[in-house]
């Protein structure tokens, strides 16, 4: 907290900024929230709250709690550093697969020198990005400079330079077929949870790798795992996960194909996160309309 007041001091003075849990404060006084996974109903007892700021850029454990305050505007969080963090993960993850940092980890860890050749370079790999926000369109940039061939797959469809643009169900297939790498940086809705099933993955280039940035909720874990050993699979890097932390016992920690990461694609700096609410709040209090609302409708 006393970080958090620091920076809400430099960016925003005037604004009191008290700790979610404490007792102290009169429920009838907040007027804005940050927040990441609040527990259920917390926010509808809040009966003079103005906004609530979501601490990420998918909002999906805010939204899924039954109670919430729908009349109240839910800006989503989508700062440069966080979009150039995505993109940097992205590329590590990209090239990780490209160069088997699976295997050259392993081998590490066991002290043996295994030279091998990775098979393909990055302008040989096309790479698919499922989402093209805030987040899949710097990705896809930042790919595009490391010399990988770039698709995207979105509702609309999108004019970025140098990337071709897939949307909707109906251009779906083409647009997998084509993906030799496939990246998830689609949000959790009704549409997309369990995308990355059996169905989907069957209609990738044999041996094509996957980067799960997305949400856990988008994955069928046990397709996963079961296309990597028949090999439709080479590798998956795998950032998110159904139930997190991900338990020791869980297969993904152990198989061969798979570098877990534990959610860490990327989060802006409290800085950061600070100054942007502090614009939030500028802008709301003027009466001029917020950038980045979630929309009921869509689910993101
Ligand atoms: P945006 O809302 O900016 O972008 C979402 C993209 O997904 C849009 O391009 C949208 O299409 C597309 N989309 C949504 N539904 C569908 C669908 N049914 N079919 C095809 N395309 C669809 O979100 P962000 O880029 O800011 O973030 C995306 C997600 O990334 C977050 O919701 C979160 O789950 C995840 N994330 C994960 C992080 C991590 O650390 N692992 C960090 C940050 C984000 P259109 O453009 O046509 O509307
Ligand atoms: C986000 C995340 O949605 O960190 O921002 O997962």
């Amino acid at each position: 907290m006393p970080e958090w007041q620091r920076l809400f001091g430099e960016s925003a003075p005037q604004v009191e900024v008290r700790w979610w849990d404490d007792a102290g404060v009169d429920p009838a006084a907040v007027r804005y929230v940050l927040v990441w996974d609040p527990e259920p109903g917390r926010l509808a007892g809040l009966p003079n709250l103005r906004v609530i700021f979501g601490s990420g850029a998918g909002v999906d454990f805010i939204t899924s709690d039954p109670e919430l305050p729908k009349q109240v505007p839910l800006m989503r969080m989508a700062t440069p550093g966080a979009t150039q963090r995505m993109g940097e993960f992205v590329c590590w993850a990209a090239l990780s697969l490209l160069k088997n940092a699976r295997r050259i980890g392993a081998n590490q860890a066991a002290r043996k020198w295994d030279y091998f050749e990775p098979e393909f370079t990055a302008p040989e790999t096309t790479v698919g990005v499922m989402g093209l926000g805030n987040m899949g369109r710097r990705a896809a940039e930042m790919l595009l400079g490391l010399g990988f061939p770039v698709i995207g797959w979105s509702r609309g469809r999108k004019d970025l330079p140098g990337l071709v643009s897939y949307a909707g169900d109906a251009e779906r297939d083409v647009f997998l077929a084509r993906a030799r790498l496939l990246v998830c940086l689609l949000p959790s809705t009704p549409e997309t949870r369990g995308i990355i099933a059996q169905p989907l993955i069957a209609k990738l280039p044999r041996g094509a790798g996957l980067v799960n940035v997305g949400r856990g909720s988008h994955q069928k874990i046990e397709d996963i795992l079961a296309a990597l050993d028949s090999g439709q699979l080479s590798g998956a890097v795998l950032d998110v996960f159904e139930q997190e932390p991900l338990p020791p016992e869980h297969p993904a920690w152990a198989h061969p194909g798979i570098l877990v990461t534990p959610h860490l694609a990327s989060l802006p700096s409290r800085r950061e996160r600070a100054q942007y609410i502090a614009r939030g709040i500028a802008l709301h209090e003027s009466g001029a309309p917020l950038p980045n609302l979630y929309d009921h409708v869509r689910g993101y």
